[in-house]
């Protein structure tokens, strides 16, 4: 076979991109937006979510297993969708997959030290995340100058997943402000409690530092005025993963027609459904992904160190 046309298949393979459930669909949609023609192969771990309160090798080992059955399925790269993934296996995956890996997290502390003008920025996340300290040592390799209060909101994981549940009608109505998702449990009352203390800081810029977090943030903006900037790492994500397969050579030709293909280790039926709101386009269907699939899948070793924590080789987007 020539060797053009090895390389226009290789374009032509989609992109696995990964979450612990439906809140990586935030990224898969930004992905989708800044790239047409690329395909993309969503796999939600539903059955396995929320990641936040597991302990950080139990979560990577689900990154490595989702990687690995990507991987098999011969994406061209991997996006790890998923805040406490990216803290707890990126740098594992980028390690044992032999395609470009990359994460949430550099992204979205690259967006916020562009942003920040008092170099004081908020992180809020899972747990997980938070302990890990991905976002502080993100923000500080880029600007030491700058200053990270990190917190912990696990609950805004449990109101997200509680509004996609509520009836149907727009996400824009479900997480609007007069919703019952705000006053069952009282949202602006846990809000207020997480925030009030980020806000007595003095930040300029709040990292949505999970993936789940973009569909409360009008509600997030309220409580915290309109000086502090809201940043999301999904638009900062689609954005890195365009630069790299530029830089490699690997972006689907313009002729490509792209098709996605949606997984979910839980209900498949439930997961078209809420997915579709997330994503703001219709998901017609998903497929279920058995775990003892994942749990069974072989994990190729690991091998040595590879330059910079997100596979980008430094590219970045004006
Ligand atoms: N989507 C996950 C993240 O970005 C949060 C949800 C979970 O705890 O699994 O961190």
């Amino acid at each position: 076979m020539r060797m053009t046309a090895i390389l226009s298949r290789m374009n032509d393979l989609p992109i696995g991109v990964f979450d612990s459930g439906l809140g990586g669909l935030t990224v898969a949609g930004e992905i989708m937006r800044t790239l047409p023609h690329e395909s993309v192969i969503y796999v939600g771990d539903t059955a396995r979510c929320p990641y936040g309160p597991r302990p950080q090798l139990e979560v990577r080992e689900f990154v490595l297993q989702i990687g690995a059955w990507l991987a098999q399925r011969h994406v061209k790269m991997l996006v790890v969708a998923c805040n406490t993934g990216t803290a707890a296996g990126l740098a594992a995956a980028q390690r044992t997959f032999d395609i470009p890996v990359i994460g949430v997290v550099e992204p979205g502390a690259r967006a916020a030290v562009k942003s920040t003008r008092n170099r004081k920025v908020g992180v809020i996340a899972t747990v997980g995340t938070v302990q890990s300290g991905a976002y502080s040592d993100a923000v500080r390799a880029l600007d030491a100058g700058v200053t990270v209060f990190s917190v912990a909101t696990p609950k805004f994981v449990e109101i997200v997943e509680q509004g996609l549940h509520m009836g149907p009608g727009s996400l824009e109505d479900v997480f609007a402000d007069s919703s019952d998702v705000f006053v069952r449990p009282s949202f602006y009352e846990i809000a207020r409690d997480y925030l009030d203390p980020l806000k007595r800081t003095g930040i300029d810029t709040l990292v949505l530092g999970c993936t789940h977090f973009p569909l409360l943030a009008p509600a997030i903006k309220q409580v915290m005025g309109s000086k502090v900037r809201i940043i999301s790492s999904a638009e900062e994500t689609a954005c890195d993963v365009a630069a790299t397969l530029k830089t490699r050579r690997t972006l689907a030709p313009a002729s490509n027609v792209a098709r996605h293909r949606f997984m979910t280790t839980g209900d498949a039926e439930e997961f078209a459904r809420l997915g579709s709101r997330v994503l703001t386009s219709k998901i017609s269907v998903a497929h279920h992904l058995d775990l003892s699939e994942l749990e069974t899948m072989e994990i190729p070793p690991m091998h040595g160190d590879k330059a910079g924590t997100d596979g980008t080789e430094g590219t970045t987007c004006s």
